[in-house]
């Protein structure tokens, strides 16, 4: 998805003082080949050569037809005479020959002609765009017989059809409520769909739905959803009866109740009535924590939830304020670690509590690390997984390097709050069988902890799973996110799925 951007990144080396055309650092770049030069002609695929053609006529385009040839000049021009030129002494322009060439050329212009036509015919049958028309969706306000018809026209986006959800609601007298492209549309009856510009899943009731495309906010408070979609978005109240065949949508309130067909039952349940969740904590510390409680349950609840991953980028100038040294660290190479000042005290709690389970052996190996740094740290593992595996593609070596180590601009390293932590020589997927480890599992959350990149969900951070790496996010989220099974991306949509955030 962002392979490319990060292929073109990957070659910005603060070192590099050759120009982009010449600069080859000495050891191979990521996508090196795949980057084109600027300002230079990008490259043609190996064995394809290019020839300049006319371009088809628009109706043209998209078959694999070509334009018949023209001929050099028109036949009927080739045997004109012009009023001027006299003709030749001794011949007879009207000859046998020259009648039958002209009876040829007549020929075949008029099957070019047919070519042309017959070509033209059947690329507008076959180009989708033609076939997919928009429907006249009429927005019936009021009921019965006294119903009247608002007619607009469905918006058509690749092959999908959108309905106003907003049009429907005004006819339908639901709420509608927020802003900024979540729209949350109440049927009068406690129940509530919930939609937002640019996502595929719908909050109803509680719970997420997909809806197979995303929403769109065409103008500001309009949301538009797919019109499959909206089909069974309504269990009473509100009728959506689709005739492809006349392109035609009506949309008709059937009863005074309106209801949705997703009930919510196997979701979380309606959000709005347990917005709290997080707070649901019964423990007690072996340690007297006390004075770590305004770190590990900061009073900026929301302040430390920033999400930086693959598409979710990071500044490269950005350096966190109030990073402050971490005292459990590595006491080699890897001595000076710092991390945001909440975090680190909150990770200073956490190591308090993990001796006095009997845990002495854990440390902090790395903590917050500059863009330069991740990128310095990104290219080497590059290297050496270049000379690991010869027989890989440059791309191969790559996507294999970013599954375990963050592009720079993509790594939270560079927020100060998180850190990996553990009892191994290197950090290792081993870890996850020592004891302490159950233990950071079973109680990060306490101290406003999470593990940031679990095994469950490899298919959703886009990494493998680190046990050793945690990221504070506070208390009440860490425990938030516990009950509900997410990871963080996971998290932050749910979030703004349920206009929290
Ligand atoms: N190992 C994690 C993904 C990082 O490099 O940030
Ligand atoms: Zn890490």
């Amino acid at each position: 998805m962002n392979n490319f951007d990060e292929n073109k990144e990957f070659v910005r080396r603060p070192s590099a003082q050759q120009t982009p055309q010449t600069a080859r650092p000495q050891s191979r770049p990521v996508g090196e080949q795949q980057r084109p030069v600027q300002g230079a002609r990008p490259q043609r695929p190996a064995g394809q050569t290019f020839q300049r053609e006319t371009r088809m006529p628009s109706q043209m385009r998209g078959t694999s037809q070509r334009p018949p040839q023209r001929p050099t000049r028109p036949a009927s021009q080739r045997e004109r005479i012009s009023p001027d030129s006299q003709p030749v002494k001794g011949v007879n322009p009207f000859n046998g020959k020259n009648i039958l060439i002209f009876f040829l050329m007549l020929i075949a212009l008029l099957l070019i002609i047919g070519l042309i036509f017959f070509s033209a015919l059947s690329t507008s049958k076959e180009t989708p765009e033609s076939e997919k028309k928009s429907y006249v969706v009429s927005y019936f306000r009021g009921t019965g017989e006294d119903a009247v018809a608002e007619k607009y026209p469905s918006y058509e986006l690749g092959s999908v059809s959108y309905i106003n959800m907003t049009a429907i609601a005004d006819i339908c007298g639901m709420t509608v409520s927020g802003g900024h492209g979540v729209l949350r549309f109440g049927s009068g009856d406690s129940e509530y769909a919930e939609f937002s510009a640019g996502k595929n899943s719908a909050t109803i009731n509680g719970e997420n739905v997909l809806m197979g495309e995303n929403a769109l906010e065409r103008d500001p408070g309009s949301i538009w959803i797919p019109l499959e979609f909206a089909k069974t978005l309504f269990s009473s109240g509100v009728e959506i009866v689709v005739d492809s065949e006349e392109a035609t949508v009506s949309v008709m309130r059937n009863a005074d109740v309106i209801k949705f067909a997703v009930k919510g039952a196997t979701g979380l349940g309606p959000v709005d009535e347990d917005p709290d969740i997080g707070q649901e904590i019964d423990f007690e510390f072996k340690t007297d924590l006390s004075a770590y409680e305004q770190y590990m349950n900061p009073a900026d609840r929301d302040g430390f939830l920033i999400l930086v991953n693959k598409t979710n980028h990071i500044d490269g100038s950005y350096i966190p304020e109030k990073l402050t040294i971490l005292k459990d660290t590595r006491k080699d190479g890897r001595a000076n670690q710092m991390m945001v000042e909440t975090a680190a005290k909150a990770l200073e709690a956490m190591f308090i509590e993990l001796r006095a389970a009997g845990y002495n052996d854990v440390s902090v190996t790395s903590a917050y690390r500059s863009f330069a740094y991740q990128e310095s740290l990104f290219n080497s593992y590059y290297e050496r997984d270049r000379n690991r595996y010869p027989d890989w593609t440059d791309e191969q070596v790559k996507n294999h390097v970013l599954t375990y180590s963050a592009f720079p601009g993509t790594s939270e390293h560079q927020t100060g709050l998180c850190c990996d932590m553990h009892n191994l020589g290197s950090a290792d997927v081993a870890f996850a069988q020592k004891e302490a480890y159950k233990w950071l599992k079973e109680n990060c959350w306490k101290f406003g902890f999470i593990i940031r990149f679990p095994e469950d969900k490899v298919d959703i951070t886009g990494y493998s799973f680190e046990p050793w790496h945690y990221r504070f996010v506070g208390r009440y989220h860490a425990n938030a996110m516990r009950q509900r099974g997410m990871c963080l991306e996971e998290y932050v949509e749910y979030l703004s799925l349920t206009g929290q955030n």
